[in-house]
């Protein structure tokens, strides 16, 4: 583990902003694509930013700085992200002196690296995730070298933790926790492990320390973050693992919740469900992705565990959480895929019926197993399949959202919407509630009956209304 240390680059670049800055303040503009990991490293970016001086827009055409933080999980991720950026050249354009830097997973490849160099010319900055805790110093050199900077980790950074980065939180209800980094698995499809690494988990400290910060500052729902939460611990001395860090987190006094994504299917335990069973502000959700319900189609993905080892934990859980929500993600037309194999996905979601589901289309990613593979299925017999697994999916979730109605949920309310002027928060399994209410009850937990179920939003009314 190393410390944050990059004040002096901080203060020295401070100095220059202030008197680069259109404005008053140097401002900046900090988009953040992908999932929670990124937008966790978004605010890290932006409580460094924040340190040297900016304050933040969200119109580009005020800023003197702008920064993607982007996500490669598939083609059409990165096809946005290019997109993006070649919108900037007009900015560019129209204000000579914006500072334009890219960051995140897309920019830990070489050869999307190299096409930032050659096609946008532009672009000032990039760097990768690995060297989050040097965006200072970047950013320093980008402004006294007269180069652009292109910097990604070396295998040394690539394993090492910092700690200490100061963090810019964007909601104050919702926080983000991230208990490791990296992964191990190199499931065949997935670029992560190339762009984040090896796993590598924080210390119990540490993590104990930020979330008790968190719940004190008022957080009411705390993500623990990870892309395989249930390997957490797995190469640190303490002996804690996952379940026995949520069992540490959830004595820590206070009104609040505990989520945390992603678990691993070969990774998820009997204790993991036993310690969600027993927990006191352990959330009734949890977020298993499956990807595939065939097991040929497993072993190609080499996700490490069978249909039937899913099924059985699945049973595991609904037997000992009753009301638990279950979410997941899937895979539609990994390479080599046949109909017959896709629908034994389509029977497995009607066995285990998910509160909702994130289905993707397979995309071939560079340097990855599966990018090598046989893929002789069209992209249109791909999208049938695709939309035929998401009617299921819906009158799953539209059943299920009927069965709730009349239950009384526990909302976390979390804003009130501008249209309707009705508050909006979710349930424990983390489905989205919205009820006539007074705007001083966001950040506070609500006891809502349901009344309504439409497009898998649930309408309520508050408990008490009715005492
Ligand atoms: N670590 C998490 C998932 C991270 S990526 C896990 O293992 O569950 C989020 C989701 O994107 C994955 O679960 C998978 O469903 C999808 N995904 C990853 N790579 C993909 C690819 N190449 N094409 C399509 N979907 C992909
Ligand atoms: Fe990708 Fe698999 Fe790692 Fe998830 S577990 S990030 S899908 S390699
Ligand atoms: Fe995308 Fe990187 Fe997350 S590739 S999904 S932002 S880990």
């Amino acid at each position: 583990m190393a410390e944050f240390s990059q004040k002096q680059y901080m203060e020295d670049v401070a100095q220059i902003m202030a008197v680069r800055a259109r404005g008053p303040q140097p401002m900046a503009f900090v988009h953040t694509y992908g999932c929670q990991q990124n937008v966790a490293d978004g605010e890290k970016i932006k409580g460094q930013l924040e340190e040297m001086g900016f304050g933040f827009t969200d119109d580009v055409n005020e800023a003197d700085f702008i920064l993607f933080n982007t996500c490669a999980i598939r083609e059409h991720a990165e096809d946005r992200v290019f997109g993006n950026v070649g919108a900037l050249k007009n900015v560019k354009r129209r204000h000579p002196s914006v500072l334009i830097a890219l960051c995140g997973c897309m920019m830990e490849q070489e050869h999307v690296a190299e096409r930032i160099r050659k096609s946008f010319p532009y672009v000032n900055l990039v760097f990768g995730t690995h060297v989050i805790h040097k965006f200072p110093e970047l950013m320093f050199r980008m402004l006294t070298d007269g180069r652009r900077v292109f910097e990604r980790g070396d295998d040394s950074e690539d394993q090492q933790i910092v700690e200490g980065l100061p963090i810019h939180r964007d909601g104050n209800v919702r926080a983000w926790c991230t208990v490791m980094y990296g992964c191990d698995n190199f499931c065949s499809y997935c670029i992560v492990p190339y762009v984040r690494g090896r796993e590598r988990s924080r210390s119990p400290q540490a993590i104990l320390e930020e979330f008790t910060g968190l719940v004190q500052a008022g957080y009411k729902d705390i993500t623990l973050l990870g892309q395989n939460v249930n390997s957490y611990g797995k190469h640190r001395e303490e002996g804690v693992n996952f379940s026995a860090l949520l069992r540490m987190l959830d004595e820590v006094e206070g009104d609040y919740r505990i989520r945390f994504m992603t678990s691993h299917p070969k990774d998820a335990t009997h204790e993991l469900i036993d310690t969600i069973a027993q927990g006191k502000h352990i959330s009734h959700h949890l977020h298993l992705p499956f990807q595939s319900g065939n097991n040929r189609v497993l072993r190609e993905m080499n996700r490490g565990y069978t249909r039937e080892k899913y099924l059985d934990l699945i049973a595991y859980a609904k037997d000992k959480i009753p009301d638990l929500s279950l979410t997941s993600d899937i895979i539609v037309g990994f390479p080599g895929e046949t109909y017959e194999e896709f629908l034994d996905t389509v029977d497995l979601i009607r066995r285990v019926e998910f509160t909702s589901l994130y289905t993707f289309i397979y995309s071939p990613r560079v340097g990855t197993r599966a990018a090598k593979m046989d893929d002789p299925i069209p992209a249109e017999e791909k999208t049938k399949w695709f939309q035929e697994l998401c009617a299921v999916q819906e009158q799953i979730a539209a059943r299920r959202c009927a069965a709730a109605v009349g239950t009384v949920q526990r909302v976390l309310v979390e804003e009130q919407n501008e249209k309707t002027g009705l508050l909006t928060g979710r349930t424990d399994g983390n489905v989205v509630v919205d009820f006539p209410g007074d705007a001083s009850r966001i950040g506070t937990f609500a006891d809502v009956r349901v009344i309504a179920a439409r497009n898998w939003i649930l309408r309520g009314e508050l408990e008490e209304a009715n005492d």
